[in-house]
């Protein structure tokens, strides 16, 4: 089995929830130490706002651990989707594959992944990312249409890809420590699907429409509205049809 140069790796059978397992790691650890947990299976997977991961074996859940200051939080988001979607690349370089705000990556504009932060102790971040490698839970829940890679006609198994993953948030993260988000901002933008078009914003209380004028320099989305530009800090984006988006 790989190990990974930059991370200590626990890999289980079976647990709650790899950010558990990540987060009791942070705890007891001196800090300076990078975390990696992989489980075969989650019984309680967590998704964002409080919604539940179903967790269909075969598929990688998988959560990092680092010291990250809390400035940088939101863009680990970035870092995390830009280098999943490179891992895609890497094991399809024709696959259809984009990037939705804050945290989706989309196959065939379906959503093949999740990311879910998370604090843990101290200066501690739990990065945990859920990859449909063989099946896509489908359940009430689910806000946007799902696709797992197997379903896109692209054969790799969680440990295959885990590692085509890891090299690339490596390679992301040496990149943003060393030139800052600037970079990974422009790389992301480039995969980024309907820049410039239009985009439906669902935030706790109100829905906005407008088009999606990039992100700044925190990653927050910039919409553009008849009144002008607009930073939206938490929602889910749908995309407008063709024929809505004039
Ligand atoms: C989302 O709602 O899109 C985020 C889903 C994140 C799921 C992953 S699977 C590994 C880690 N452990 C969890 O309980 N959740 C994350």
């Amino acid at each position: 089995m790989t190990e990974f140069a930059n991370w200590q790796w626990t890999d289980l059978e079976e647990t709650s929830s790899t950010n558990d397992e990540v987060k009791k790691l942070c705890a007891t650890s001196p800090t300076g130490k990078r975390f990696v947990v992989t489980a075969a299976r989650q019984n309680a997977g967590r998704g964002r706002r409080g919604r539940s991961w179903v967790s269909l074996e075969g598929n990688l859940f998988v959560s990092f651990g680092l010291e990250v200051v809390p400035a940088d939080w939101g863009r680990m988001t970035f870092i995390i989707g830009l280098s999943l979607l490179e891992a895609v690349l890497e094991v399809a370089p024709q696959a259809d594959v984009r990037l939705k705000w804050p945290n989706d990556v989309l196959l065939n504009d379906r959503k093949v992944s999740g990311i879910l932060l998370e604090k843990a102790a101290g200066d501690y971040l739990v990065i945990g990312v859920g990859v449909n490698i063989v099946a896509a839970p489908q359940n009430d829940n689910i806000l946007y249409p799902v696709i797992s890679l197997r379903e896109a006609g692209i054969r790799t198994d969680r440990m295959t890809f885990l590692q085509v993953f890891v090299r690339s948030f490596d390679r992301n993260l040496e990149r943003f420590e060393r030139e800052g988000f600037a970079p990974i901002r422009e790389n992301w933008l480039k995969h980024a699907k309907n820049l410039g078009a239009g985009i439906v914003v669902n935030m706790e209380r109100e829905q906005k429409n407008g088009k999606f004028a990039g992100v700044d320099e925190n990653g927050v989305l910039l919409l553009k509205t008849p009144s002008g530009i607009e930073k939206i800090y938490a929602g889910d984006v749908f995309y407008l049809k063709e024929k809505e988006d004039k």
